[in-house]
């Protein structure tokens, strides 16, 4: 009995301390309005793109329409400027009056409704980037009890306007606080990268503890350097970076940009390819609402879906990166298969690569097979030491799923077994 008590006391202690809400056990998905919507508040002039709850409704309806949810992207997230620049007379934070007329608690009802989930922002320090109120420490718990209040499914909690002590202490003490609601919500933290994202300044295995995903690096911009200066960093720090990540815990190279005006079609499908191998969060921000049908299928391509939401959650690596400005990104997968994405840098012409695995140093069943996850074309019966080339165009990819070649009989059976039961 004396046994027991111990153990529930330790137990409640534990989850008092670390986030433990069993979310997000793989990357999380949806839409975020920060990188295409930014703090846009025009509502008069430019309603149907300002910050308001027409644009999350909006974004709802697509998500659950389109054939997004059902592939995954579940989460429609708010980003800064979304509240009224004062708090209420109890302290409490308030959404902007004229651009959620019916509050943020109606938004979560309508985005349930859907099926989905709804995602806030704030920031722990005197305001947010954008100038709105901030959660300082003494509002940590008031915050948190509002959210929860809300029915929101997550929050992002940014860190303008405060300093590495306050961050210290102000993260753990959110991350505690949501738990105490007893409201499952997801905590995004952007702490890690306004510490240079690195160790001993910032702690991986803390974070892992407290955080469900947080953000390590520079905000991502509307450009092809912006997404090739975020890979080169997500590369470069890899030995770091890579262990920290698995289920429930991920690193977050920011938001996809595809469907908006930086990336070219080639660049479009190298963002997604390398977030599926460095299991990324596969956070949307663009316009749903006339986003073209290219760009919708790298989103919604299946295979880089299954990839990025591989339930061992073991993020990929660069394996190697050529004087030639080809790369090699590889992430191992469940059950004997795996992703090799070879990336080019390179700004000239389409580039044959030939290689074979045992030149990469991959180990691989014995015979294999791998499919363009872009194109669906496979190559069959490889072998580690056979030889095989692929096209990379500039600043394209190429991105392989890599399977053996019994499995794919034997699910070949399996098929046939279940069709034979269904004809029955
Ligand atoms: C910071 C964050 C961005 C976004 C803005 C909002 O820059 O890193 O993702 O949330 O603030 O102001």
């Amino acid at each position: 009995m004396e046994l027991l008590l111990v153990s529930l006391v330790l137990l409640l202690v534990r989850c008092g301390q670390s986030l433990d809400n069993g979310l997000m056990r793989t990357p999380p998905m949806g839409w975020l309005a920060w990188e295409r919507f930014r703090c846009n508040i025009d509502c008069d002039n430019d309603p149907e793109n300002c910050i308001s709850e027409r644009l999350f409704m909006d974004m709802a309806d697509r998500l659950a329409e389109d054939g997004w949810k059902e592939l995954g992207y579940q989460y429609v997230n708010i980003d800064d400027c979304w509240a009224a620049k004062k708090r209420d007379s109890l302290g409490r934070l308030v959404a902007d009056p004229q651009r959620f007329p019916s509050g943020i608690k109606a938004l979560a009802q309508y985005v349930h409704l859907r099926g989905l989930k709804l995602g806030i922002y704030g920031d722990l320090g005197t305001k947010t980037c954008g100038g709105y109120p901030g959660t300082t420490l003494d509002l940590v718990e008031l915050d948190a009890h509002t959210f929860a209040s809300w029915d929101v499914d997550m929050l992002k909690l940014d860190g303008c306007y405060s300093n590495s002590s306050y961050k210290a202490e102000g993260y753990p003490l959110m991350s505690m606080a949501l738990n105490i609601t007893g409201r499952p919500i997801a905590f995004s933290c952007s702490w890690p990268a306004y510490e240079g994202g690195l160790p001993p300044r910032v702690n991986y295995t803390l974070l892992g503890e407290i955080c469900n995903l947080w953000r390590n690096y520079d905000d991502i911009q509307d450009s092809w350097d912006s997404v090739r200066n975020i890979i080169n960093w997500y590369g470069n720090h890899q030995q770091v970076l890579q262990p920290a990540a698995g289920p429930g815990r991920w690193n977050d190279p920011d938001m996809l940009i595809i469907g908006n005006f930086g990336l070219s079609y080639e660049q479009s499908k190298s963002q997604m390819a390398l977030w599926a191998i460095l299991a990324a969060p596969l956070f949307m921000s663009n316009d749903l609402r006339t986003i073209s049908k290219k760009d919708s299928y790298i989103l919604q391509n299946k295979l880089l879906i299954m990839i990025n939401q591989d339930p061992l959650g073991l993020q990929g690596h660069r394996l190697l990166k050529g004087k030639d400005n080809i790369e090699v990104w590889m992430r191992e997968l469940s059950s004997e298969t795996m992703a090799l994405a070879v990336f080019s840098q390179r700004t000239d012409m389409p580039y044959h690569y030939s290689t074979s695995f045992s030149q990469l140093n991959i180990t691989t069943p014995e015979v294999f097979s791998a499919m363009d996850v872009y194109s669906g074309e496979a190559l069959h019966n490889l072998e580690v030491d056979t030889k095989f080339t692929v096209t990379i165009n500039p600043s394209g990819v190429v991105m392989l799923y890599v399977y053996p070649e019994k499995r794919l009989e034997l699910n070949a059976r399996n098929r046939r077994h279940e069709a034979g039961q269904l004809l029955l």
